[in-house]
This record gives C-alpha cells, structure tokens and sequence, in this order.
C-alpha cells in the first residue's frame, strides 16, 4: 500500500517552481503614466492609463491578484525636465509610487531607463551623444538615493537592441536616424552607461541585484541543411542575443530576459540570402500582432543565455483580445520555464508584459496586452480571466494539474476556473 498523503498526491500533480520564485507583471512609465509631454515622444501617449493618478488602485489589483513583485519604470523627463533641474515634486511622487508597492509586500524592480529621453537629451543628440552617458550617470546619481530604500532590484536599461533597430533600422521610433556609425555609436554608448551606472549602484549597495532586460528572440533555420540560413541564424544570435551582454560583461548580477520572437531564416526560390519568413503567411499560430505563439522558444534562449547567473524574464506577454488564447499563452510558456528549471537553469522570477494595456509605441493602443484591461474612454479596469488563470499558478508556486490537462486544447476560462470563476466578480 502506498503512504502517500492526500496533500502529497495533490503536491504530486503541481509543476512546482522553487521556493521564493518571484511572479508579477511588468509596465513602463510612458507606456501607461499619461501626460508625459516632456520626452522625445512628446504627447503621443495622452492620458495613457492614467495610472500617474491610479496606480494605488492599480497596485490593489497586483495584490488581489498575489503577485508578490512588479516590474516598472520611472520617466527621467518628468523628474529632469530641464538639464540639471530636478523636480522634487516628482521625485516625492514616485517614492510615495514605490512605497504603495513596498506597503503592499510586492517587491519592485525598478528600470531607470525604458526608451524615452527627455526632449532635452534628445536636441543633444540622443544616445548618439557620447554626453548622454554622463547626463543618464548624473540623473541616476540624483535619484538613485531617493528611490534605494524601496527598491529591491535595478534594471538600468531596458532593451538597448530593440531600440537602436527601431530608431535606425525600422526609423519608426525617435529620432528616426540613418547610418551605420549611429548604430555602433549608440549601442557603444548604450553598454557604457550600463557600466558606469551599475558601478555606481554598486556603491551606493552592494546587496541591491542591477542587471538589463534583454530582447532575446530564438532563432532557427527554415531549411535544417542550408548554410546561408544557418549562418543568418549564428550572426542573428551573435547580434540580437549575445553582443549587448558582451559589450557590458562582468556588469550583470543576473540576466533579464524579455521574449517575444521565434525568427525563421528562409531563402525565397530564385533568391540566394535568406530573408525573416512572415510567420503569419505561413499559417504558424500567431497573435494579434501577428508575432508567433512559441513557447519551446522561451526554453531555447533561456539554455542558450545560461551561465549560471540568475535569470529573470523581465517580459513576456502576447497581444491578444482573445484571453482565452492568453490563458494557454500563460500556462504552455510557464511549462517551459518549468522544464528550464528542472534542467538546472538558474531562472528565479518572471513578469508578464503587461500589467495593464498600454500605448504600444508605434502602434497606438489597439494591441492589448494586459492581464488588466483599460476602456480608454473611462479608464476603467476589468480584470481579465487570464489574470485568474496566472493567480492560480501563483498561489499554487507551480502549474496545477488542473490547468495541464488543457494543454492541447483551445482553453477557456470556463473549463479552467470552474471553481473560482466567480471569485471575478468579487475582485
Ligand atoms: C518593450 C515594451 C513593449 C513590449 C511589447 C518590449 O519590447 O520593452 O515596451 O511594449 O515589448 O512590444
């Protein structure tokens, strides 16, 4: 006869995470603030979410939901509009911002740089501007120890690559520039800011974790036998994956991880270079962004960027206005966390992108990312199923039973939260 307990045949049926696992979701300040006017994006934003006013309700919805951390960024225009006059009102702002979350128990991982610049940085030449490394250093000198006491991990940067790709290559993003030497200029600039800073929050604690969040994307040959598209995929990982964490090495107490890609290299007939197949002209699963849905991916990177520091994802989320295509996103990625883990890498938290829908830069606000939706026209908030879906994993630290046995299976909230399915309306 077996000994097994009930609690144990229950523990038995969950894909536990380790202990002290952080969950929680990630934003940026431009992207849900509102009325930041004074960055290089000027107004496009308008109201955002508004969550400058809302984020103590916001941050009560965190808590219903049990994430015990939360990812966000401070917006550098606001507090520096001018260059070297700071705005103490504005500092004072977002200590009362991190300390909403510290009298929550969420633990906050600050980013002090997620792709806006001041206006005034901007006439300076931007990133471009080796000056820009010394003012980004001098602006985190002033803030850094007003914001210390409630932080309990740094993001210096967030996704230098994805930026210089939209400013120089896709010129969708400001300063829409042009030229290869930009290009080099602004990642060199980009990987010693990192360095300066991260040295410097050393100093101020030695205790704090300071790393980046990486756009990472997994890459893979259309054709297995051909060697043009398995030499695209070889620069592609050198380029996008590894040379930023080169650049700054030595600099990272653990990786920060965003993904969203999983690229194929395909060579048209007729052609001799390969060239990124559209994933969805090739009927693969796709979101609404039409980027595709590939959990093994998030594995791929996570055994390639292993070296057994700690790895955070800092993002990854699916635009989708269709949640029950969020729940299965959320449960067939976190199985791949899963299965990273048990191969002994070293990943200790994951945030989803994104909190709430946001402004997705170039693309406005019809992409909806969030666990929480926004109605713009009221700023109201609705908690989607697919947040009760990741709460379960959460409470649970691990993936129940319950939730695996839809893989497979278009999963919709119904099936899956039978039980707590009318805990929505009371949260
Ligand atoms: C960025 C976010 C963005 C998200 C979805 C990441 O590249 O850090 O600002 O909203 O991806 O595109």
């Amino acid at each position: 006869m077996s000994n097994i307990t009930p609690k144990e045949k229950h523990d038995h049926q969950i894909l536990k995470f380790p202990k002290g696992f952080l969950w929680g979701a990630a934003t940026s300040a431009y992207q849900v603030e509102g009325n930041n006017t004074n960055s290089d994006w000027g107004d496009k934003a308008g109201l955002a979410c508004d969550q400058y006013n809302r984020y103590e309700s916001d941050f009560d919805l965190i808590s219903q939901l049990n994430h015990n951390s939360h990812r966000l960024s401070i917006e550098w225009s606001r507090i520096e509009p001018q260059m070297g006059v700071f705005d103490t009102s504005e500092i004072e702002h977002y200590k009362k911002v991190l300390k909403a979350l510290n009298d929550r128990n969420i633990k906050v991982m600050l980013t002090l740089w997620h792709f806006t610049l001041p206006k005034w940085v901007a006439d300076l030449g931007g990133w471009e501007n080796g000056k820009t490394v010394k003012l980004f250093e001098k602006f985190v000198k002033r803030v850094a120890p007003e914001f210390a006491e409630y932080v309990d991990m740094w993001i210096t940067l967030n996704e230098p690559g994805v930026y210089v790709y939209e400013v120089y290559i896709t010129k969708k993003w400001p300063p829409q520039k042009r030229g290869f030497l930009g290009q080099v200029r602004t990642t060199l600039n980009l990987a010693s800011a990192h360095k300066k800073v991260y040295k410097y929050l050393h100093e101020l604690s030695s205790k704090k974790p300071v790393g980046i969040a990486q756009n990472v994307q997994s890459l893979e040959a259309y054709h297995k036998h051909s060697l043009v598209e398995q030499l695209a995929v070889i620069v592609s990982d050198i380029i996008s994956n590894h040379l930023f964490y080169y650049l700054t090495k030595k600099t990272h107490d653990f990786l920060g991880i965003n993904y969203y890609f999983h690229v194929k290299f395909k060579t048209p007939e007729n052609k001799l270079l390969p060239e990124i197949a559209d994933p969805s002209s090739q009927s693969r699963n796709v979101s609404d962004l039409g980027w595709e849905i590939f959990p093994e991916g998030l594995f791929d990177v996570l055994a390639d960027l292993s070296d057994g520091i700690p790895i955070y994802i800092t993002e990854c989320g699916i635009a989708s206005t269709n949640d029950d295509r969020r729940n299965r996103f959320l449960i067939t990625y976190l199985q791949e966390v899963f299965r990273a883990i048990q191969s002994g890498i070293n990943v200790q938290g994951f945030f989803y992108w994104s909190l709430i829908d946001n402004f997705e830069w170039e693309k406005g606000f019809d992409p909806r990312f969030g666990l929480i939706e926004v109605n713009y026209a009221t700023q109201e908030r609705r908690i989607r199923p697919s947040a009760l879906v990741y709460t379960d994993i959460i409470q649970h630290n691990g993936i129940p039973h319950s939730l695996l046995r839809f893989i497979g299976h278009t999963v919709t909230t119904e099936e899956v939260l039978e039980k707590r399915y009318q805990e929505i309306t009371h949260l």
